[in-house]
């Protein structure tokens, strides 16, 4: 029933184009073309000359033989990076609590531990179940520390089929908040619901006023691919406010290798309502329809997800040239994951936020 209303009502849309003159094998050729590698046309991203990035962006100074850059934030916390991570750890009197172990940093970041104490870690934070940020977790497994994480997290890691022992379940979890202390350090864990993926968590250093907040702000850079992966748009979305009532000097983002300010959270809270606007504004009869689908369903007679990726691609085209236009060169490579962005944003207005525009109730 479903389909068959989809397919009317994108038909409708469509109007006559449906039964135009169209040549089907030679729109299938070209479709299938653009669509070989990803879900976004044009050339392959070896061809494409995107533009420099801003000097906002500003990297850490990383040393080429080390590979790593450790940075000291004050009262025993550092933070890691590797160019592209980003992770955190505190020294304490009785031993070192770890926050995420990005597999990329992987053994350099005992490296960075060992140069800085000689105590062993005893607790390790996980800030979420991804495993692009604690797939090093079971490097620190001689050590045996106390792994805390937020019961989804918990939940999501002991239902993966086969486990992954390169991340070993978590052994104190929460539903709220929970106050780590050990020795002199205090880390404020607590959850606001899902955001950039179930169980994601807000951390917050009193004593040293620093923050953390996994894959949600990516400072002075547009977010990565798919609005950084997220699941859960309006959370990930309100993250951004709820970040701002800590009160914090600077933030750990888990990317970029750079920390963020709250400054850096205001910029991008108004490129993603800006992106939120304008993907609104895509679906609510900022393009024409029929010229966006018309040829895929005359090349694609009774392939309603031919048409459906159509309307998709034109989209989250519309949106991001929209959204790009006012924001290049005020973050780093807006133009390069715009249209991904934009496309997890439509999705995510469509059956996250109810703004369906042709597809709303007939
Ligand atoms: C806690 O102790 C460590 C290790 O002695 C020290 O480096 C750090 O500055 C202390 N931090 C606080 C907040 O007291
Ligand atoms: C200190 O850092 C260097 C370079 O990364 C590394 O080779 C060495 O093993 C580290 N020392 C400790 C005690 O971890
Ligand atoms: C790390 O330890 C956990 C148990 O805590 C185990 O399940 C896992 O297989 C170990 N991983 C590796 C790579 O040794
Ligand atoms: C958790 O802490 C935050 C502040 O960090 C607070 O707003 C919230 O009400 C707390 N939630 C629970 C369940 O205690
Ligand atoms: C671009 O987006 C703005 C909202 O950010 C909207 O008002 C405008 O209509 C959009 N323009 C196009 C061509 O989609
Ligand atoms: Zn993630």
């Amino acid at each position: 029933m479903q389909l068959i209303r989809v397919f009317s009502v994108l038909s409708l849309a469509a109007g006559g184009l449906a039964c135009g003159p169209l040549h089907a094998h030679d729109a299938e050729h070209e479709v299938v073309a653009r669509d070989t590698l990803k879900i976004a046309p044009g050339p392959s991203d070896t061809q494409i000359q995107f533009a420099p990035v801003p000097s906002i962006v500003d990297p850490a100074p990383i040393d080429p033989t080390l590979g790593y850059f450790v940075g000291d934030l004050g009262g025993g916390v550092h933070w890691v990076t590797e160019g592209a991570y980003s992770n955190m750890f505190l020294v304490s009197t009785h031993g070192v609590i770890v926050v995420d172990a990005p597999p990329t940093i992987g053994r350099k970041l005992l490296y960075a531990i060992g140069n800085t104490t000689h105590l062993p870690v005893t607790h390790l934070v996980y800030s979420h179940f991804h495993a692009d940020h604690i797939g090093g977790a079971s490097l620190f497994n001689a050590s045996h520390p106390t792994i805390i994480a937020h019961a989804e997290t918990l939940s999501l890691l002991s239902s993966l089929s086969p486990r992954d022992p390169l991340r070993p379940l978590p052994h104190v979890t929460f539903q709220g908040n929970y106050t780590l202390r050990v020795g002199n350090q205090t880390l404020e864990l607590s959850y606001h619901g899902p955001n950039h993926a179930p169980g994601n968590l807000f951390m917050y250093a009193p004593a040293q006023r620093v923050a953390l907040l996994i894959d949600v702000v990516f400072p002075g850079w547009a977010p990565f691919s798919e609005l950084g992966i997220s699941t859960f748009i309006p959370g990930w979305t309100a993250a951004h406010d709820v970040l701002l009532t800590f009160d914090f000097d600077v933030f750990v983002a888990g990317h970029v290798s750079r920390l963020g300010t709250k400054d850096d959270v205001l910029l991008q809270k108004k490129y993603i309502e800006d992106m939120h606007d304008s993907c609104a504004a895509a679906i609510n009869g900022g393009f024409d329809v029929s010229a966006a689908i018309g040829p895929t369903i005359a090349a694609n007679p009774g392939n309603t997800w031919a048409e459906f990726k159509a309307y998709l691609r034109v989209a989250a085209q519309t949106c991001a040239d929209n959204t790009t236009s006012r924001w290049l060169g005020v973050l780093g490579a807006v133009d390069v994951f715009a249209f991904e962005s934009a496309y997890r944003m439509i999705e995510s207005l469509r059956v996250e936020s109810d703004v369906l525009g042709p597809f709303g109730v007939s």
